[in-house]
């Protein structure tokens, strides 16, 4: 069964997204609009790409990626922090990868050594080359920039500045109480799930489920549609959510009294828990069109007891499993092409219509 509305209709489908259709089922399984959506959407983002802490030091480096582009983070040898596309000029090995401190960037496959700031020092027999010329081979630069103790990367090194694409968080982060600086990495969690990375994405951005999927959470948060508050900004879509009367837990005396969950567009999110000071940024990536990868990276106040950062960590991670579990059942369902398109309903689901309407302007405009 074909879609009504697809990507030959491109007018067609932004109306059919205002009425409350959702995008076309057979876009969460298309390899072509993978495609398009990596050269359209994660070539010329910011992503989140690791913590700040691992590029603390001159020499310092950790590969990451943004969407489909090996990156490479590195803080130079004047303490400048660079990014580069992880990829030898040579044949394409990745330059480097995990994370570590080092005075060069030396391709394991045929030793193409590049200097801190990217140049191409040293290919070995490339003097007996004739014509040869070093310069000519520098890693491709990305743009990169930090927020608190955060780093994000830009494949498009002509990319307007991260400040510009955080637009309103920086603020609304401040109104929780939490202190950036204050913030330390404790932990990372890598996770895998059989689903196209928008359903994922849009299950995050509504909270219409959470009676149903997600009891503990609801018990603790105020999840009712007058209490629950969502509210998007450029490429920030936000929600709110208060402690419940007398709810038990870390929240009831912890230095942030109301959860904050943050979409950064296309593939980041921010989590802050009522409790003492926390934060869970997420990026889901795609490895695939029904396949996707992410990482978690937890970050406390240092003062936070080992035994509050387990506990708030299983807070989230129970919601994470029962997530995945409805995203992976959405995948299949949407795969089988028998429902075009599904509706939603827009007083709860408006971040989803939002963010349809950028996967749809990116990829039509
Ligand atoms: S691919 Fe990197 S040195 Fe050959
Ligand atoms: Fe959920």
């Amino acid at each position: 069964m074909s879609t009504p509305f697809g990507l030959s209709d491109a007018a067609g489908l932004r109306e059919a997204l205002d009425a409350g259709a959702t995008l076309p089922a057979d876009w969460y399984s298309d390899p072509a609009i993978l495609r398009l959506e990596n050269e359209r959407i994660f070539a010329r983002s910011w992503q989140y790409a690791g913590g700040a802490h691992l590029v603390a030091e001159p020499g310092d480096y950790f590969a990451s990626f943004a969407g489909h582009v090996p990156v490479l983070c590195v803080r130079d040898r004047e303490g400048t922090l660079r990014a580069f596309v992880n990829v030898c000029r040579h044949r394409g090995h990745l330059v480097a990868e995990g994370a570590g401190n080092r005075k060069s960037l030396q391709c394991p496959y045929h030793a193409w050594t590049y200097d801190l700031d990217g140049t191409l020092r040293t290919a070995p027999r490339s003097e007996r080359e004739p014509g040869f010329d070093a310069d000519g081979f520098s890693l491709f630069p990305a743009a990169v920039d930090t927020w608190g103790p955060l780093v994000f990367v830009n494949p498009d090194p002509g990319a307007g500045p991260l400040a510009e694409a955080l637009g309103p968080l920086p603020g609304l982060l401040a109104e929780s109480g939490l202190d950036l600086e204050r913030l330390h990495f404790r932990e990372r969690t890598e996770w895998e799930i059989a689903s196209n990375w928008k359903i994922a994405i849009e299950n995050y951005l509504e909270c219409y489920h959470c009676p149903v999927a997600h009891p503990g959470f609801s018990k603790v948060i105020d999840v009712d549609p007058d209490a629950y508050e969502l509210r998007s900004e450029g490429l920030v879509s936000s929600q709110f959510g208060s402690l419940r009367a007398g709810a038990a837990g870390n929240g009831a005396n912890g230095d942030i009294a109301r959860a904050q969950y943050h979409l950064l567009w296309p593939n980041f999110t921010l989590n802050i828990d009522p409790g003492p000071g926390n934060m869970g940024v997420d990026v889901t990536r795609p490895l695939g069109p029904e396949r996707s990868v992410g990482i978690t990276d937890w970050f406390y106040y240092e003062d936070v007891p080992e035994e509050t950062v387990r506990e708030m960590m299983e807070f989230a991670t129970q919601v994470g499993r029962e997530d995945a579990t409805l995203v992976e059942s959405v995948q299949r369902g949407l795969a089988s092409g028998m429902v075009p398109h599904g509706r939603l309903l827009t007083s709860s689901e408006h971040l989803i219509q939002h963010f349809q309407r950028l996967v749809h302007e990116a990829l039509t405009g």
